[in-house]
Parts: C-alpha cells; structure tokens; sequence
C-alpha cells in the first residue's frame, strides 16, 4: 500500500497512518512516500517494512553502510549527520515536555560520525558471523561496521577464522589501537591466526584470559584508566571527552562529590581534578579495582571508590553536597531515588543513556529543578542519545 510517511518516533522509525491506525515503517524519513507491507498488526498499531520508495523525502541522503536497511544497529543514515542530532534533540525536548519538564538542551555534536565506536559485539548462530538484523535475532553477515573504529574493522575479518558456531564476540580497542578480544562460546575455538593481531592485548574466553592481559589502557583528557576486559567505558572516546569535562565543570574546590554507577572511576576523576573530595559507588568488582588503580595512576588521592549495589547505600557515612549519576538504561532504583529524597544534596548532575527513564525519574526528584542540559552525540546515526540534566535542590536557589 502507498503511504506518506510524516514524522519520527524516538526509536528511529518513520510514521504513517493506514486506516487511521498508527504504523511504524523502520529505515523511512519524514515526506518519503513509500509502498509499504504491514509485517505486525497489533490491536493500536501496525509495523511495516518498505518494499519501494516511489518518491524519497527531499531531505533523504544515500547511506553509506551497505548493510544500512537490514542491521538493527543505526537508523539515521539516511540523514544528514547534523539532520540526525537535530532529530534527537527534538526527541528528548519533546518526550520531557510531553512530561512536564522543559528543557533547552545544548547539543555536543561528534566531530568524527563515523569510525567511532570502541567496542562492538558480534552475535554468532550457525557460524554465521554479524549483528543482529532489525527486530530479531536473525544475523545479517558483516565484514566491517562503519561505526566501529578502523582498528576494531581489521580485527572483524579474522572472526571466521576462530571457527565458532555459535556465541558472541567482543571487540574492544583503546586509544592507542590495542585490542582485546572476549569470546563466549561452548565450541572449542583456534586463535592461531587472531594471536598475530598487531598490538592484540588479551584473549578472554568464557571470563578465562587464555592470552595476553584482561585489561587495556584508556586516556581521555590526559587522564589514564585502566579497563578491565568486562568493566564499562563510553564507547566513543572524542564525545566522551566533552561528557567528562562537563563533570569537570559541575564541581568546584570546596565540594564533596559522590559519583554513583562510578565504572572506572571516568567522571569521578574528572570531578575529582577540582573538587575536595569524591567517592564513587560501582557494582561490578573489576570496574571499582580499576577505579582505585585509576585514582592513583593519576594522582587523584582525594578520590576513592566503593564496590557496592548504589541502591545499597543508604548509611553511607559522606556528607556530600553534589551528586552525579550515571545509571544504566533502566535508570535508578526506587532504593536509590529514596537515598537521593533523604540526602538531598545541592546538585545533581544526571547522566543517561535513555531520556525515557530519566524522566521517569526527573518527575521522583521533585524537590529539584532543571537548570542546564544536554544532548551528548555519543552514539551517531543509531537512535540512542545521551541526555544530561543539571539540577538543583529548589529551596536553595
Ligand atoms: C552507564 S555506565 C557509567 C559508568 C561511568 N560513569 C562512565 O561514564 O564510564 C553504568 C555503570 O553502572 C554500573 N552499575 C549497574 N548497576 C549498578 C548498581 N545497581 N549499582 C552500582 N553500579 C551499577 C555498571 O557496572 C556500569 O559501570
């Protein structure tokens, strides 16, 4: 069926309406005008796949991934880059106002779209070797990511060579071009070949190093962090930068800053350059053992890191005055909202990965206003957006 395909929705995918009902059509674009097939057709909504664009969208460009159309992983290609970000921040303007909240958000664009990511993860099934197509666990073979940095795209060729059947593999490199590779399978694996890998660090298979080292060395800023193979980092180093020294920004001398879902100790330390003191609260072992080393490395003395759950923290003995929270995509916990009512400390610097449950918890923390934010490029041409939200406790302004 022919349709006009009107707007975005946050997840990237154009809208239209067939008989009145809602239908979301993945890889089309504002005034593209398509013959569709309805894949899904649900009580409220369809979902539908282009078979033709009859007339493209005077906005559509030509994307440069190949795999672009099938891959699940972007879905902005066919915009301008600077279309792309002007996307994304009518997305989170619109979901907080929608929300209740409202925000002018500066946008911290990425110099460099492509070639960016530090780490990918390749899914693996019946040794077939790829990312996981839109909507399923189908694979579509790759043998380069544009997103991936060029280092990361070399070791991509060597994948067959490892004869895996089926399980995942993650490649991870570091600003120095250093690569550790994580393997997960049952199947019994031959790394001759990927051991000549220039400037390979580590072999991880199944949590066992079976070559090399478990960790590599970042810098971002002039500050050094040790990785651990399975502990988080940003996966765009150049954005990131920017994201850490907006942490920098936030403190000043005299403050007390506690960092929750700390990871390597990013924001923590870059806080930690200004402020008096900073502790960080992280839940995986390996990322808080680094964060500590990390400390030190850098001699960052005033800052120390707990391993513990943050929503475990409620008789936490630090008097802090500034908070920063960096959480996962489902955001904080109802025990951590309620450390935050009961501390409430002057300023909370909130960063995250889905501006859906940020703003869940934006409307908890009612005793705050929103006085700055952000939209962080971190993920170019995917959907995803970094949102960062300053805020402030409302009876000290
Ligand atoms: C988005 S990352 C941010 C890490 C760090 N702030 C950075 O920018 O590198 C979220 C971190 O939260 C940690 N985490 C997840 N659940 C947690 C919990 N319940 N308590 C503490 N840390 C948690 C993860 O291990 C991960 O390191």
């Amino acid at each position: 069926m022919k349709v006009e395909i009107l707007r975005f929705d946050d997840f990237g995918r154009g809208i239209c309406y067939v008989n009145d009902k809602v239908t979301f059509v993945p890889f089309s674009m504002p005034g593209d005008v398509l013959e569709i097939e309805i894949t899904k057709g649900k009580k409220n909504y369809n979902e539908g796949k282009i078979v033709k664009i009859i007339k493209p969208s005077k906005n559509r460009v030509v994307p440069s991934c190949p795999y672009f159309g099938v891959c699940g992983g972007c879905a902005y290609q066919m915009l301008q880059y600077d279309d792309s970000i002007l996307e994304k921040q009518n997305n989170v303007i619109n979901y907080f106002k929608k929300n209740g909240l409202l925000i002018k958000p500066n946008i911290i664009k990425n110099d460099i779209p492509y070639n960016y990511r530090n780490k990918i993860t390749l899914k693996i099934v019946n040794k077939k070797i790829g990312y996981f197509k839109s909507s399923s666990h189908d694979i579509v073979e790759i043998n380069k990511c544009l997103l991936a940095e060029n280092k990361i795209n070399e070791v991509i060729k060597l994948m067959p060579s490892l004869n895996i059947v089926n399980g995942e593999v993650i490649i991870r490199c570091n600003y120095k071009d250093e690569v550790l590779i994580i393997i997960n399978t049952n199947d019994k694996i031959d790394i001759s070949k990927i051991k000549d890998i220039k400037d390979l660090k580590g072999i991880i298979l199944n949590n066992k190093t079976i070559y090399g080292d478990n960790y590599f060395i970042e810098e971002v800023n002039d500050i050094k962090y040790n990785v651990a193979y399975d502990a988080f980092f940003q996966v765009n180093r150049l954005v990131c930068g920017k994201m850490f020294k907006i942490a920098q920004n936030f403190v000043n001398v005299d403050d007390i800053v506690l960092d929750l879902y700390s990871g390597v100790g990013t924001l923590g330390l870059s806080a930690a350059t200004k402020a008096r003191k900073v502790v960080g609260v992280e839940i995986n072992k390996n990322a808080v053992d680094n964060a500590n080393l990390n400390a030190k490395l850098n001699n960052l003395t005033n800052a120390k890191f707990i391993y513990s759950d943050a929503g475990s923290i409620k008789n936490l003995e630090l008097n802090f005055n500034k908070l920063i929270v960096d959480p996962p995509r489902a955001g904080l916990s109802k025990d951590t909202i309620n450390f935050i009512k009961e501390r409430l400390p002057e300023e909370i610097m909130y960063i995250s990965c889905d501006y859906h449950t940020q703003v869940r918890d934006l409307k908890l923390l009612d005793d705050y206003e929103i006085i700055d934010s952000y939209v962080c490029d971190l993920f170019s041409y995917t959907y995803h957006a970094e949102s960062i939200v300053s805020l402030k406790l409302k009876s000290v302004r």
